[in-house]
């Protein structure tokens, strides 16, 4: 471990005996770059590394000075109870300027509290419910596609099923090949140009200088804003000719108004569905894949699954009124994303100085809230790398139910954020990952075709390419 120290503003290291005084302890790093190469080598390997320094991590890398955070009590702090003293931030924002900056996911104060209060019509339960039957119908028919036999990429597989389940449901289309080639691109070239690596590289070179991988991103990004502004003017003309105007997202945006009458610009509507394609489709498909592979290589927790499965659904699909009773379901989904949370982390800065768990914290330093890190911590998690369904299930005075256990702090599991900007589409992404599962596993199971699993830290943990044999029950 490299050498512990209290950082002050000037450099200097020094200790002091008053709580909040102290920065941070961290790892030194390298003059200039910080630890810049160290995260870019091995990002999660680093994740891991700075734990030993304590609750709260000072270190500086791609120019910023950060601040993990590993205690789940300082993130509801930062989230819930003082969430007015902390926003989105430099480095999320400088993200965000990336994908979508006017979208709902990156914009701050009036702005986002209005986006967010017309975006909500969207996923109310009434909406979800309905959404409910075309999630169950897409699984099927990807499933019905495979042979028995047949080696499928899960990660791929699964990435085009959420892509169509969002286009569907919250567009009111189907999705055709050109349109999925076009998003699959664009967020390929974002998870290239949105990498620790390619942050390393980034900080380094002069900001006049465009690299090969930033040229990529926006080629396909042009592409995926010319699709969409395809998408809104195509729904603006069906809404005008049509008496009954459809009531999804695109319709929503398409035809929103501010309290004074007027429209939402175009870059406005624009952004919030590349927000909602980029947000809504591969972070779900993430989630799936590791569920699927880790009920792949776990037979017991396969078959207390079908158990549920055939007690609750006999030979029925699924349907949004069963999700009640689909609790050992609910608790796989939920077990996955413990242990391979698509968002790995959280960021905000504080609005001024403060103190955070009793250091000091500048005004400018980006929180870097660890929900990798949280979530295999083995204070609230024993056996952390178990995948154990069954954490989930307190038992009940019938039946286990599910439940986060009353001894644990509530912020130990945040895979979806928390307070008032946590995830819009949680309770779409939840009903989805359930019905897929209760779907998927009665007609399909899955060899692993590797036991080695390498995923790495992009725009979401992506698990890479996880190539599964089909072998139909
Ligand atoms: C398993 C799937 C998903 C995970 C793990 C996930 C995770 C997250 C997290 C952690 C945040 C909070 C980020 C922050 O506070 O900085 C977030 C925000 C958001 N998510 Fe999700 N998400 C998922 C699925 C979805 C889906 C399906 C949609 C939409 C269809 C969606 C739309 C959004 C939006 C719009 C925001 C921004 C909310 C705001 O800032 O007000 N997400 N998501």
């Amino acid at each position: 471990m490299s050498e512990t120290h209290s950082r002050r503003t000037d450099g200097s290291t020094a200790e002091t005996d008053r709580p909040g005084d102290d920065l941070p302890p961290g790892p030194r790093g390298l003059p200039l770059l910080g630890s810049t190469l160290s995260i870019a080598r091995d990002p999660l390997g680093f994740a891991e590394s700075v734990r030993e320094y304590g609750d709260v991590v000072a270190y500086e890398a791609f120019g910023t000075e950060f601040a993990a955070v590993f205690d789940p009590d300082i993130v509801e702090t930062v989230l819930v109870s003082r969430a007015d003293e902390f926003r989105k931030g430099e480095f999320e924002i400088g993200f965000g300027e990336l994908i979508a900056p006017d979208g709902v996911a990156f914009t701050e104060g009036e702005r986002w509290r209005r986006q967010r209060q017309l975006l909500q019509s969207s996923f109310t339960p009434d909406r979800i419910r309905s959404y409910a039957d075309d999630m169950v119908a897409e699984a099927a028919a990807l499933v019905d596609d495979w042979d028995d036999g047949e080696w499928v990429d899960l990660s791929q597989a699964l990435s085009r099923y959420t892509l169509r389940v969002l286009v569907r449901t919250l567009f009111d289309r189907s999705l055709d090949d050109d349109h999925a080639v076009t998003v699959r691109r664009a967020t390929e070239a974002l998870s290239a140009y949105a990498s620790p690596q390619q942050f390393a590289v980034q900080s380094v070179l002069p900001s006049w200088l465009s690299t090969p991988t930033e040229r990529e991103y926006e080629a396909t990004m042009a592409d995926l804003e010319a699709l969409v502004d395809d998408l809104v003017a195509d729904r603006r003309g069906r809404d005008g000719v049509t008496d009954a105007a459809t009531d999804d997202l695109l319709s929503v945006l398409a035809r929103a108004e501010y309290p004074d009458g007027s429209p939402l610009s175009p870059d406005e509507v624009r952004d919030q569905l590349v927000t909602f394609l980029f947000a809504g489709h591969e972070t779900t498909a993430t989630a799936l894949t590791f569920a699927c592979w880790l009920l792949a290589g776990s037979p017991a927790i396969r078959a207390d699954l079908e158990h549920e499965l055939e007690t609750v659904l006999g030979d029925r699909e699924p349907a949004f009124a069963d999700l009640p009773a689909l609790e050992y379901t609910e608790a796989v989904a939920r077990e996955a994303m413990r242990l391979y949370p698509p968002v790995m982390a959280l960021y905000r800065e504080p609005v001024e100085a403060t103190t955070l768990g009793g250091y000091h914290v500048p005004g400018g330093t980006t929180l870097q809230l660890s929900v990798y890190g949280i979530q295999r911590d083995e204070r609230w998690w024993p056996e952390p790398t178990a995948f154990r369904p069954e954490r989930w299930l307190t038992d009940g005075d019938e039946s286990p139910t599910l439940a986060m256990d009353a001894d644990r702090p509530e912020y130990a599991y945040f895979p979806f954020g928390g307070g008032p900007r946590h995830c819009l589409g949680m309770r779409f992404a939840m009903t989805e990952l359930t019905l897929a599962l209760a779907t998927i596993a009665p007609r399909v199971e899955f060899d692993r075709g590797t036991e080695r699993l390498e995923p790495t830290v992009e725009i979401t943990l992506d698990p890479g390419e996880i190539a599964v044999r089909v072998r139909k029950r």
